[in-house]
């Protein structure tokens, strides 16, 4: 398969969904009404991820890390994913989206986990978008549940270590059903990956916007495409390398 330098549209879009505290405190709101606004902006990403042709939308909700926040803000939080789960899973259906919840999710409330098996079970015949929220979810988690995954398999640790490719590995990740995110973008002006897709970001262009993750719109999610489709990707080549593939394409 030729990987074109300049894809139009990403396949594969992942994005950290920063701000929503920052956005509430300068409303001298409480910072869970930045949370609540940021389910707004989820349903606007979606929708817009949709329309221009995005196949994998993966979304970071819910930190390893954010379990010490303060006890009302992590439980506000998770009552606003149980009822999003609620209200947003039939429009989901229609829309084409398959959902997914990738993370540690034994640490949820069991009622959660049920509601969560049953918008996956409810999505799984959709393939327009494949919509993933990580929750629960850290890169450093995922690669050590991996590696516990694979040893389950293969316990003969020594024989593995022969013979152990990255593919291998990587089918045991969170995300083996996707590709690798193509755009990994950042709201809210911090320019980190913070323990998101560690193995899988390896050669994503990464966005970084001051947008507050509550106003990151339509508008907003078409100015990171935009800016994509002005990024030349090389996979660690030359770009003398990836311009040749291309050039020939144009010329067949
Ligand atoms: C970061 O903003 C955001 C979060 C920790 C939570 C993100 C959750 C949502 C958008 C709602 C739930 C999503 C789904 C898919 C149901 P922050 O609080 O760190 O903001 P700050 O940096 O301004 O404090």
């Amino acid at each position: 398969m030729t990987r074109h330098p300049r894809p139009a549209v990403p396949r594969h879009v992942a994005i950290i969904m920063d701000g929503n505290g920052r956005w509430a405190t300068a409303r001298h709101l409480p910072r869970v009404s930045g949370h609540s606004r940021g389910i707004d902006a989820v349903r606007a990403a979606v929708e817009q991820a949709g329309r221009r042709g995005v196949e994998y939308l993966t979304l970071f909700a819910f930190s390893s890390e954010n379990w010490r926040r303060p006890q009302d803000e992590v439980s506000t939080l998770m009552r606003l994913f149980v009822s999003a789960l609620q209200k947003e899973v039939g429009k989901l259906k229609e829309q084409g989206v398959r959902l997914r919840v990738v993370g540690d999710r034994a640490a949820f409330d069991p009622a959660l986990q049920r509601l969560i098996h049953e918008a996956e079970q409810a999505t799984a015949g959709n393939a327009r978008l494949h919509l993933t929220v990580c929750a629960s979810y850290g890169g450093r988690w995922d690669l050590v549940q991996a590696v516990r995954s694979l040893l389950a398999t293969s316990p003969d640790a020594a024989a593995l270590a022969e013979r152990l490719t990255e593919q291998q590995l990587a089918a045991h990740l969170g995300l083996a059903f996707a590709p690798d995110p193509d755009l990994l973008i950042r709201t809210g002006g911090e320019q980190r990956i913070s323990n998101f897709l560690l193995w899988q970001c390896a050669y994503s262009e990464l966005y970084f916007t001051h947008t507050l993750w509550p106003d990151f719109d339509a508008a907003a999610f078409d100015a990171a495409l935009a800016w994509y489709a002005t990024r030349e990707r090389r996979f660690g080549q030359t770009s003398a390398q990836v311009a040749a593939p291309a050039a020939e394409e144009l010329r067949a």
